[in-house]
């Protein structure tokens, strides 16, 4: 792998193994050769290690395949860029836009906490046009497909553009090259469920040219309340906590079936107490901040070691996806009660807890 103090990005590092024109620019924020952090507790026996893609310039994985799918947007003489979305391809889509200096049409659900604050933020600050559509994510995918469908001189930079899986199958690279091989299980969460077809395809690719001497099974992780490929039918109304995953037809359902068939994988629901958990655990025993969505593949390993599929020294890998502060009013219903002081040494250390209160 390139060297940390030399990193300039997935383009750079990787451009031989993506399917980019020859003639497409790099356009880059540097995305990529994110942390791959040993878990401390939540392995609970097996060997458990963190890749924290909430490190990307744009706190999401979506930087990796966004970076590529600008690019190549770029050589096409796009005139703008549109997406759908729970708020990560949204903020994303914004960031590399104004570095590409095109606009960008941004279309997410309308409604209280369809799309965590902090992701609505982004795409404002980088000044992109932010519609709220009457509807839920896969409504708005199908509208700005149609559109993308009518308009040459867009693109397209949802996970449907091939360049997005192109760009996202690098965090499976890098995973081989931190680990020095695959993990023996890949646990990731499921929205529209691109980013597991993407690690799958990675994975691949490296055992085929000898870089990697095995694959993962995978464990594709959905929220009970929008697991259509636990379920093997589309969810009308999807519901979870985790917005980021609240997706009821995923547009790349084909491909995550057939990877994760070939890794002798599973889909499993997690149900939002366990993905609260999860995310409670992350950040208070590991110290590791990530979205809700991003906790449901802890809570999916958890569910996979408890029904014994996954075995107790196996090495595992689970993708944090997001990073926490996408969502902060999550984070402060999540947290300890608040206590009020006068500025005296005393009146602070009274809220220490008890056992703790004299020297
Ligand atoms: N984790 C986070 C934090 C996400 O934002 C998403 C998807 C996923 C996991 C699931 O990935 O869709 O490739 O299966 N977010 C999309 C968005 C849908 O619009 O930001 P997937």
């Amino acid at each position: 792998m390139a060297q940390t103090a030399r990193w300039r990005g997935i383009i750079d590092a990787y451009r031989s193994y993506l399917s980019l024109p020859a003639d497409a620019p790099t356009l880059t924020l540097h995305e990529g050769n994110t942390p791959l952090v040993p878990a401390r507790h939540a392995g609970r026996g097996a060997d458990l290690h963190f890749k924290i893609e909430g490190a990307n310039p744009t706190g999401s994985f979506k930087d990796r395949g966004m970076a590529v799918a600008v690019s190549g947007a770029m050589a096409e003489g796009a005139r703008f860029l549109v997406c759908a979305s729970t708020g990560n391809t949204s903020a994303s889509a914004a960031a590399y836009a104004a570095r590409a200096g095109l606009p960008a049409l941004l279309a997410v659900p309308a409604g209280d906490g369809a799309v965590a604050q902090g992701k609505l933020a982004q795409a404002l600050a980088f000044g992109a046009r932010l519609v709220l559509v009457g509807g839920n994510f896969d409504q708005a995918l199908a509208a700005v497909r149609a559109l993308a469908a009518a308009r040459p001189d867009a693109a397209l930079v949802n996970s449907v553009n091939p360049l997005r899986l192109e760009g996202q199958k690098t965090g499976a690279y890098e995973v081989v090259e931190q680990l020095g091989d695959a993990p023996e299980w890949l646990c990731i969460p499921v929205g529209n469920a691109g980013n597991i077809s993407a690690y799958w395809r990675g994975f691949c690719e490296y055992r085929q040219s000898g870089r990697a001497g095995r694959v993962p099974r995978l464990i594709g992780a959905q929220a009970a309340g929008a697991a259509p490929l636990v379920h093997g039918r589309e969810v009308d109304e999807p519901k979870t906590l985790a917005s980021a995953i609240r997706i009821g037809r995923p547009a790349s359902a084909h491909l995550a079936r057939a990877a994760v068939a070939e890794a002798d994988g599973r889909f499993l629901a997690v149900s939002d107490a366990d993905i609260l958990e999860a995310y409670r655990f992350l950040a208070r025993r590991e110290g590791i901040f990530c979205e809700p969505a991003s906790a449901a593949s802890l809570a999916g390993f958890w569910q996979a070691q408890r029904a014994g599929l996954i075995a107790a020294d196996q090495r595992v890998v689970c993708v944090l996806t997001g990073n926490g502060l996408k969502d902060p009013e999550r984070a402060i219903a999540e947290g300890e009660p608040t206590v009020r002081a006068e500025p005296t040494a005393a009146a602070i250390a009274a809220a220490l807890p008890p056992e703790l209160r004299d020297a």
